[in-house]
């Protein structure tokens, strides 16, 4: 596991004076991920408060984009902006992804899923040729901490949660694919061990850590400016 974060360059990001400074951060985030989208681009949304920062600025920029969404609720979000959104079904990559992050630690690992839809974006993410995130900065984090985001089958599902010890069954919806979702309090020490074993637990759809060598580019806001780290 790589240890260090690089910090590679500072870009200008916006500010407004009537929000927070945490939202201020994370639209500032948004926008320098904007920036990164061209014309004729394959782009995968994500889902959260920091993408609907995204979703107004691409829109506003009249690009001719086709994009895929992580969830129904950013489908809706896009498609208000005058964003084209279509089926995943037939689309075998994509230029970019941009997507929020629960958590990010500094060699680049992240816990995503606090929305519940890790399942679609970790998807996503994987079909991009660059998967960037974007951040306010109390996202950067020294180290994971619990609840690790999980999403389970419906099917089995008190044999799988005998399995995992540690995982409390969350109050939500199923997912639009049918899973049921959960979050993992144990320890977080090692993220590779734990991804392991994760993906090793058969009736675990998926789970939100999501390795450094699926992540470009982290985009952290910051007052007054954008960090970009690469790991
Ligand atoms: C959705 O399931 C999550 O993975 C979000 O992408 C992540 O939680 C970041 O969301 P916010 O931008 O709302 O913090």
């Amino acid at each position: 596991m790589q240890s260090a974060r690089r910090r590679v360059s500072r870009e200008g990001g916006g500010v407004d004076g009537e929000l927070a400074d945490l939202e201020q951060e994370k639209r500032a985030a948004a926008v320098a991920a904007a920036d990164l989208v061209e014309d004729g681009m394959l782009v995968g949304l994500g889902t959260g408060t920091t993408v609907a920062y995204l979703l107004p600025e691409l829109g506003r920029r009249h690009l001719d984009i086709s994009c895929v969404a992580t969830s129904p609720a950013t489908e809706v979000l896009a498609r208000r902006e005058g964003i084209v959104v279509g089926p995943f079904e037939g689309v075998a990559r994509l230029d970019i992804a941009i997507d929020g992050a629960d958590q990010v630690d500094p060699s680049g690992w992240l816990i995503k899923g606090g929305g519940g839809a890790h399942t679609r974006e970790k998807i996503v993410a994987a079909a991009a040729d660059r998967f960037v995130v974007i951040v306010s900065s109390n996202k950067l984090v020294p180290r994971l901490a619990p609840p690790v985001p999980l999403e389970l089958m419906a099917f089995g599902l008190d044999a799988t949660l005998r399995s995992l010890p540690h995982v409390v069954l969350r109050q939500a919806p199923v997912t639009p694919d049918g899973g049921v979702l959960a979050d993992y309090h144990g320890e977080v020490d090692d993220p590779g061990q734990l991804a392991a074993r994760f993906s090793d637990t058969v009736g675990i759809v998926a789970h939100g850590l999501f390795p450094p060598a699926m992540v470009s580019r982290v985009l952290a806001g910051r007052a007054g400016h954008v960090d970009t780290l690469e790991f």
